[in-house]
């Protein structure tokens, strides 16, 4: 327990937390609220409800995308940075998973914008929010894989070492 890492343990957690929280909100949208509510109500009552729930989501999206970007770099500075880890395949590995994030933070504020600019992602909702879960596993999934990467590393100190034994 001397290496047990209290600020990492709530920076993943925090991390994590805001994960769940967003994606689980976009998951929330496509299965349930949108075809239910495409099919309930007209447009006019379904435009004043997008509205109403776009107020209050956005502050949260965006505190959690803010969460995101600041604990998964904190996670990154702890975790990831040489001599702690060997940058490969670590690093590669990570830049993909942070394009698909910055993908996904892309669709998540155009879809919940009010922009002229993004009218052609609100034309067609139902395949953006395709896109963005379908993002968001593939983030989740190789998250998994950067952290196996690290447990299997030996660390740029040990492998040096072992190099000169
Ligand atoms: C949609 C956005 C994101 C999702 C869903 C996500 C999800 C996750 C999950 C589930 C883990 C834990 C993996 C595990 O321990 O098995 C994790 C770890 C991590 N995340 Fe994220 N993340 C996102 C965005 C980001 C961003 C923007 C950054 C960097 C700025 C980042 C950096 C990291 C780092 C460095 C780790 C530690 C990986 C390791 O164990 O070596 N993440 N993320």
């Amino acid at each position: 327990m001397d290496n047990f890492n209290w600020f990492l343990l709530i920076s993943r957690w925090i991390h994590i937390l805001s994960a769940i929280t967003a994606v689980g909100g976009a998951a929330y949208v496509r299965f349930a609220l949108l075809p239910a509510a495409t099919s309930t109500l007209n447009d006019d009552v379904h435009e004043r409800l997008r509205e109403a729930i776009r107020l209050r989501w956005m502050k949260i999206l965006h505190a959690c995308i803010a969460l995101l970007l600041i604990t998964g770099g904190l996670n990154f500075w702890i975790l990831a940075v040489p001599p702690k880890i060997h940058p490969l395949p670590y690093h590669p590995i990570f830049g993909v998973k942070l394009l698909a994030a910055i993908a996904v933070f892309w669709i998540a504020i155009g879809l919940s914008s009010r922009s002229q600019a993004f009218a052609k992602m609100h034309a067609s909702r139902k395949k953006w929010l395709n896109i963005l879960l379908t993002l968001a596993a593939a983030i989740v999934l190789i998250s998994g894989i950067l952290s196996q990467v690290r447990a299997h590393d030996p660390g740029m100190h040990s492998a040096a070492a072992s190099t000169i034994q």
